[in-house]
């Protein structure tokens, strides 16, 4: 047996390295609310955090046997590792539960399908592996996200006595979606999942879609119990954070972006699929042409992120981002106005700069888990933002009341609802800004952590 009481597994880690000119590796820290999540119960307390090694620098420091106390980088294959996160978790699985497939060509379940699967089956194996003999007796395990299904199972066979509870970052799929995997693994990632004690998803609809799954193909629930933690903002750190030197610098430079005087509807995203840029832009342009008095009165700040850049899908989702986003500047621009401002390079700092300016916040995904970004800009904002919020975004259980409600898919809709967050009275804006706020932060990270932490502590294993 091992040493650590608290375990947490999942694919991207709290730190991450990168390889400097003079041949040093420099640590960056990774964001997100599991960050500060597990920070409540930090290295002191024997908890451990095991992740992958993701980058080449991640490689680097597994190689040179530098890291951080509390946490431990597996160093699969990369070839596994490519398989596994970029051919199963990040196509199959991503596109499954966000329900991203065009179906009359996608997907095809084949050979080389089922060759990536196995690689899935070892990368989940080490993580099972790594966690079995780091655990102490009775330790509580808390596995994070669909790159990593299977490791509840695994890990059950090699150490009955532990605790696992599996967190669903994601939306889950309805049976009938969900019934386009192969028969053989629904099933597997069903029980690989039904392998923990509790089960946690960020909000009811997913829950009882996972349940329907289960219903449909392993026979129910088992033993398993079903929690629903709806992750929340941290409004300590982000209000400290935002109002930083290099923020408000940030706010400076976009102002001379913006222009005086300017609305602003603001959007921040990984370049994802599933966060509807693309229709988002649509929307805009459809506000430009629908209400022509908002035209040199408003600008679309931007931000879109890169992410998975390894599959072709994403590559080309970027480029269309950006295309678009041209075509409306080159249309409707004047000298004195660009009506888009977008920008690619990943900035904290900037994000928040543009979360406190921003006048409209626009967050129009096909389906998301939760979405942080639509919980974090009413509690930043300074003048207090409208939020237009899709009704298929997890944080919609939450935010619906007092956000303008879209449906995705509905670029005149979405145009509509973007003319009437405009002209919301500052009053109502504002009242309407705190209620979000409020609901936003009901949960913050670190209680969101210590809740399942606590309901893992209670239960009997297996
Ligand atoms: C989603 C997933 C996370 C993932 C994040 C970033 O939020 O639920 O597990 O870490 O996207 O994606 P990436 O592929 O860069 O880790």
């Amino acid at each position: 047996f091992g040493a650590a009481q608290v375990l947490v597994a999942s694919n991207r880690g709290p730190v991450s390295y990168t390889v400097e000119d003079d041949g040093s590796l420099r640590a960056g820290r990774g964001g997100g609310g599991l960050v500060s999540g597990l920070s409540a119960i930090g290295p002191d307390a024997g908890a451990l955090w095991v992740c992958s090694a993701l980058s080449d620098g991640d490689r680097e420091a597994v190689r040179r046997g530098v890291g951080e106390d509390g946490v431990r980088m597996l160093d699969v294959p990369a070839d596994v590792h490519a398989d596994a996160y970029n051919g199963i978790a990040n196509s199959v699985l991503w596109f499954v539960h966000h329900m991203l497939y065009q179906t009359p060509l996608e997907p095809v379940f084949d050979a080389e399908f089922r060759r990536r699967w196995a690689s899935y089956e070892a990368y989940n194996r080490a993580f099972a592996e790594a966690l079995a003999e780091e655990a102490a007796r009775g330790a509580a395990v808390l596995v994070q996200d669909y790159h990593l299904t299977l490791v509840p199972g695994m890990l059950r066979e090699l150490r009955p006595d532990l605790r696992i509870a599996h967190f669903s970052h994601t939306p889950w799929a309805p049976p009938e979606y969900f019934a386009m995997l192969p028969d053989d693994i629904a099933r597997q990632v069903l029980r690989g999942m039904l392998g923990a004690d509790r089960l946690g998803f960020l909000t009811h609809r997913w829950a009882d879609a996972f349940t329907a799954c289960c219903e449909r193909f392993a026979g129910g629930l088992g033993n398993t119990r079903i929690g629903v933690h709806g992750l929340g903002a941290d409004a300590d750190f982000l209000r400290a954070r935002a109002h930083e030197a290099d923020v408000e610098e940030r706010m400076t430079a976009l102002r001379e972006e913006i222009g005086e005087g300017r609305r602003t509807i603001v959007r921040v995203d990984r370049t994802e699929l599933s966060k509807n840029i693309v229709r988002g832009l649509l929307a805009y342009r459809q506000l430009l042409d629908d209400h022509p008095e908002w035209r040199e009165r408003v600008v679309h700040v931007a931000f879109a992120y890169p992410s998975r850049q390894d599959l072709a899908v994403y590559r080309d989702y970027t480029a269309e981002v950006r295309r678009l986003a041209e075509e409306i500047d080159e249309r409707y621009g004047t000298p004195g106005w660009r009506p888009v401002v977008l920008h690619v390079k990943d900035d904290f700092a900037r994000s928040l700069a543009a979360y406190r300016m921003a006048d409209v916040a626009l967050v129009n995904p096909i389906r998301d888990g939760m979405n942080l970004v639509a919980k974090e800009v009413p509690v930043v904002s300074d003048a207090g933002c409208a939020l237009v919020l899709s009704r298929e975004a997890g944080a919609h259980e939450e935010l619906g009341e007092d956000a303008l409600t879209v449906n995705p898919y509905d670029v005149v809709g979405t145009a509509e609802a973007l003319h009437e967050a405009l002209t919301m009275g500052p009053d109502e804006r504002a009242e309407r800004a705190k209620r979000l706020a409020a609901a936003a932060t009901a949960l913050p990270p670190a209680r969101w952590f210590l809740e399942q932490l606590d309901a893992l502590r209670e239960v009997t294993p297996g």
